[in-house]
Formats: structure tokens, C-alpha cells, sequence
């Protein structure tokens, strides 16, 4: 089976809260939450394609040292298999924009599980919970 290759991110504010996205009508998986991500391109590397997309989808700079893999998502859909590294990021120049008209949504991680995401998101709830958790 074809294994695609796609980052992701947990955009964290000063609250704690995490940012997902919403999926447009017309794309696959439309009116579900994800995290903010995309494809990783042919010969790209992973921190690479999230720095693209981050300004592509929400029109902010992020710097590589920013980013901390967390952990992994992989799931089988029907027509491929998919491998998705969650990074964090706390820290990021300009204000978050949705550029491509989607409807965006800070959450607190203990909420996430209110609105309905693709199967490969959700199992990444509980590692964002661990980590967000206050002490
Ligand atoms: O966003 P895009 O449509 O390019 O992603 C390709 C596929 O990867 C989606 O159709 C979906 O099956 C999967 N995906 C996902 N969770 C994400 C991003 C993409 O399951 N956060």
C-alpha cells in the first residue's frame, strides 16, 4: 500500500490552548478538525515542509529550533497508509490567519475530544493532554 508522508503541528498559545482547523468543504475528510500541516514534498524534510505550510495555511514564520517532534500518527485509510509526526511549536512571528478561509479553533487539550477529527488525529489527544497537562 502507498505510504504518504504528512507533518503536522500543535500550535500552543500562552494559554495552553492548541490550535485546530477545519477541513473545507470539497476536500477529502470535509468538516473535520485537524491539526494544521500538509504534505511533505518528494526529497523535503519534515521540519521544512512545516515551516511551508505554516505560512501557506496561517501566514506565520516559524523557526526550525521551535519545533519539537512529540510524537507519531499512522493509520491505515483506504487508499494509503499514513505516517504523520506531530510537532509542537510555542513560538511563532506574526498573528495566525486563516488564509485558505478555514475556520480555526483554539482549544484546551482536555476539549479536543468535542470536535470530530480524522481517525489519524485523534489518537495524538492524549500525548498533547500529557504534555500540556498543568503540573
Ligand atoms: O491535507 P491533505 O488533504 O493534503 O492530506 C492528505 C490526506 O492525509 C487527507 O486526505 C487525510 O486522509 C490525511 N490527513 C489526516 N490528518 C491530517 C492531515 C491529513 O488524516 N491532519
Amino acid at each position: 500500500m502507498k505510504l504518504l508522508l504528512v507533518v503536522a503541528v500543535a500550535l500552543v498559545d500562552a494559554d495552553g490552548r492548541v490550535l485546530i482547523s477545519e477541513r473545507p468543504q470539497g476536500k477529502a475528510l470535509a468538516g473535520l478538525w485537524e491539526f494544521p500541516g500538509g504534505k511533505i514534498e518528494p526529497g523535503e524534510r519534515p521540519e521544512r515542509s512545516l515551516i511551508r505550510e505554516l505560512k501557506e495555511e496561517l501566514g506565520i514564520d516559524v523557526e526550525e529550533p521551535c519545533l519539537a517532534p512529540l510524537t507519531f500518527a499512522s493509520h491505515a485509510y483506504e487508499e494509503f497508509h499514513l505516517l504523520m509526526p506531530l510537532y509542537v511549536c510555542r513560538r511563532w512571528k506574526g498573528s495566525v490567519q486563516p488564509v485558505e478561509g478555514q475556520r480555526l479553533a483554539w482549544v484546551r487539550p482536555t476539549k479536543l475530544r468535542d470536535y470530530p477529527m480524522p481517525p489519524a488525529d485523534e489518537p495524538l489527544i492524549p500525548a498533547l493532554i500529557d504534555l500540556l497537562a498543568p503540573l
